[in-house]
């Protein structure tokens, strides 16, 4: 359900981001609530990842606000924070479009990094710390119990000691997921988890998000092309073209608003529309074994079409 208000663990106001004479994203304005899996959706080159970045400190917005609030109501006011600090005070997780794991290290190790922090406070930021110190010891078994937990949720509990770039790619999607969830986020931003996944891998992937959605008090934002995940798992759609918002609601309200038939699933024909998306979402509810979701990709942009 789309958030509105109080309700809203994020807020986005106003967004812009500009690169030289490119507006990336042009005055966006939503929302996100807790519990809710809020899908951003748009062309290649529609400023999805653009927003990302904003939102984690990446990019430094040129103008707008994105203010994230806290269960106990404690805000933070994003585009003013670096990074790391969104990371460690704000709780906000993100994954890649290009899957960043530490290829060389075991699928158990990317986990108990991604905790880092809170065992180097369970130290005392002091080698005799790490060595000595009981709380440091009682720190680090929960870090790896709580990676246990997550490995079991992410289906890897198996491959824990198997280095991470050695697994199949739906399980690298998923580790990456299960990492990010290791540093106990309120706001998980996923870029684009399902590319490349086969159908197998992308259910795995669904269930996953929605045990996450279902079981933990946060916020998923997802960018995702496959329909399939994108209609079958979203509470609330924000549909982006050329860094403007050109639709934001429900997944029954995105499908029939003919300005995203026309910019994302790219026919013009709503009734041709309605069959591509319908079938993407007759796939997920039937979950058809080895056979590819027939949702439509829409069509790539020129490079360099805009200004
Ligand atoms: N650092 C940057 N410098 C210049 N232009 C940029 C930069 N980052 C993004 N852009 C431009 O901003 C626009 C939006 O890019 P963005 O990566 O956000 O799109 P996207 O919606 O994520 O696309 P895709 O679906 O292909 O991943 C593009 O025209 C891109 O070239
Ligand atoms: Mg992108």
């Amino acid at each position: 359900m789309a958030a509105s208000g109080q309700d809203a663990l994020l807020r986005v106001e106003h967004l812009s981001m500009r690169f030289g004479g490119l507006t990336a994203i042009g005055d966006l304005s939503f929302t996100a609530a807790r519990n809710d899996i809020t899908a951003i959706i748009g062309p290649n080159g529609a400023g999805k990842t653009t927003v990302f970045n904003c939102l984690t400190g990446f990019y430094k917005p040129t103008e707008g606000s994105v203010i994230l609030t806290h269960e106990d109501g404690k805000q933070f006011l994003l585009e003013r924070m670096d990074d790391f600090r969104i990371s460690q005070q704000a709780k906000v997780a993100r994954t890649f479009q290009n899957i960043r794991l530490f290829a060389g290290m075991t699928v158990l190790e990317n986990l108990m990094v991604a905790q880092h922090n809170t065992l180097m406070r369970a130290s005392g930021f002091t080698v005799t710390g790490i060595f000595n110190s009981p709380t440091y010891a009682r720190a680090n078994r929960e870090a790896i119990e709580f990676s246990e937990h997550w490995l079991e949720k992410a289906g890897l509990v198996d491959r824990a000691d198997d280095a991470a770039g050695e697994l199949p790619y739906g399980d690298q999607r998923r580790l990456e997921i299960a990492r990010a969830m290791c540093t106990k986020p309120v706001l998980l931003c996923l870029d684009e988890p399902a590319a490349g996944l086969n159908p197998r891998e992308s259910e795995d992937l669904n269930g996953l998000l929605l045990n996450i959605r279902n079981e933990q008090k946060i916020a998923i934002l997802l960018i995702e092309h496959d329909m399939s995940v994108v209609m079958g798992i979203s509470d609330h759609i924000v549909v982006l073209d050329y860094g403007v918002k050109i639709s934001d609601g429900s997944p029954a309200e995105i499908r029939s608003d003919p300005a995203v038939i026309r910019a994302y699933l790219g026919v013009e024909d709503e009734e041709e529309a309605e069959v591509v998306v319908e079938r993407a979402v007759a796939a997920v509810a039937k979950k058809p074994a080895g056979k590819k979701v027939a949702a439509k990709k829409p069509p790539a942009r020129k490079k360099g079409g805009r200004k």
